[in-house]
């Protein structure tokens, strides 16, 4: 069988066409299109995402990027349409969902509404030409860290989901977006941090805080974090310190402090539920130091994380967790489906 693949839930516009072979054990999935479209170049100019440019460069290249798959396939070979229905932005999610309901009417295939943050867990089966699921073992704890969401999720069956844990205010990557522009980077900031950072410039004057790394539960808070920064930043230009050296000395303490943080609230998770499996994913699962640091502190545990290309938002992630959603529940009405802002797992 074949899905096809719609996200539209932040900056990126993304379509993609997967095919299912059901005749072996499991299933074998291969990847005709994976296309991903960044508007993120549009948007540094603000700072951050303008939720009514992403609408309108959706609404601009979704239905040029959806035709294009179908002059290439054919569209009497698609069964069904996943598309991300939230959490994200709402007058992009609604692009999304309202051109699936159009194709859908238009070629009478059911849509599947997929839940965001399902497919960031997904995305780490998924990656290369041709993949299968590989066996692991529940419970599986995933690490969620994008730009809206920082979250710790439990599962005992994919499919059905517990949320142990979330940020009280900015997402991990929001800070990493934030704390960037404080030291003149440019948006999304994530990469530009984990490059300076990457130079571990060390400098004994700074330290940030770790904010709730000890609450003992699986709340995060990352703004007081951002705050910290801007306070230094302000101290440094008033002292003339503020110079390259310093920078790259914030960087690196800055994702030290995130990364202590969300290694030692997903090692409690890990030992308090009994994960065997653990996933990390979102955009903030490219820090290699993250990465990194969660192997080496976390052993013992299966760990999965996306191929580098499918760490941030992507379509591909959404048709695959359509499809076990295809697989295992009952589809609504296509045209009763409706974007959600704040859907939660
Ligand atoms: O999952 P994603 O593409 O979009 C959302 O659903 O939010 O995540 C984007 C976020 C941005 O905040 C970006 O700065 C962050 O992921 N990010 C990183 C890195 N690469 C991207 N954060 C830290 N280190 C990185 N290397
Ligand atoms: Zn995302």
């Amino acid at each position: 069988m074949k899905i096809l693949g719609i996200e539209t839930s932040c900056d990126e516009t993304a379509v993609s066409l997967i095919e299912i072979d059901e005749s072996g054990d499991s299933p074998a999935f291969t990847v005709h299109e994976n296309i991903v479209l960044s508007q993120a170049e549009k948007h540094a100019q603000y700072g951050g995402v303008y939720p009514n440019l992403a609408k309108r460069e959706h609404a601009e290249n979704l239905p040029l990027l959806t035709q294009d798959i179908f002059n290439k396939h054919n569209v009497a070979d698609i069964d069904a349409i996943a598309v991300t229905a939230g959490p994200g932005l709402a007058p992009a999610l609604w692009v999304g969902v309202t051109h699936a309901q159009e194709l859908a009417e238009k070629y009478n295939l059911p849509i599947i509404p997929v839940n965001h943050m399902e497919g960031h867990i997904y995305s780490v089966f998924a990656g290369g030409n041709t993949f299968s699921i590989p066996r692991f073992d529940m419970p599986l704890l995933a690490l969620l860290v994008s730009g809206g969401h920082t979250e710790l999720v439990l599962s005992t069956e994919l499919g059905t989901y517990e949320k142990i844990g979330q940020t009280l205010d900015d997402a991990a990557g929001e800070a990493f977006d934030k704390v960037a522009r404080l030291l003149d980077l440019p948006y999304p900031g994530g990469p530009h941090i984990s490059r300076l950072a990457a130079e571990n410039v060390v400098d004994e004057s700074i330290s940030l805080p770790r904010p709730m790394m000890h609450s003992k539960d699986y709340r995060f808070s990352f703004s007081g974090l951002k705050t910290s920064v801007l306070y230094l930043v302000k101290k440094l230009k008033e002292e003339n310190r503020f110079d390259e050296h310093m920078k790259k000395a914030i960087a690196y303490e800055f994702q030290e402090a995130v990364c202590d943080v969300l290694v030692s609230k997903t090692k409690q998770a890990v030992e308090e539920y009994g994960a065997q499996t653990l996933v990390v994913a979102g955009g903030v699962s490219a820090n290699q130091r993250l990465v990194d640091r969660i192997r080496t502190e976390i052993p013992g545990i299966d760990i999965y994380t996306p191929d580098r290309e499918l760490t941030g938002d992507n379509s591909l992630m959404i048709a695959v967790a359509g499809y076990f959603q295809y697989k295992n529940t009952t589809l609504p009405d296509p045209d009763t489906i409706r974007a959600n802002a704040n859907l939660s797992l």
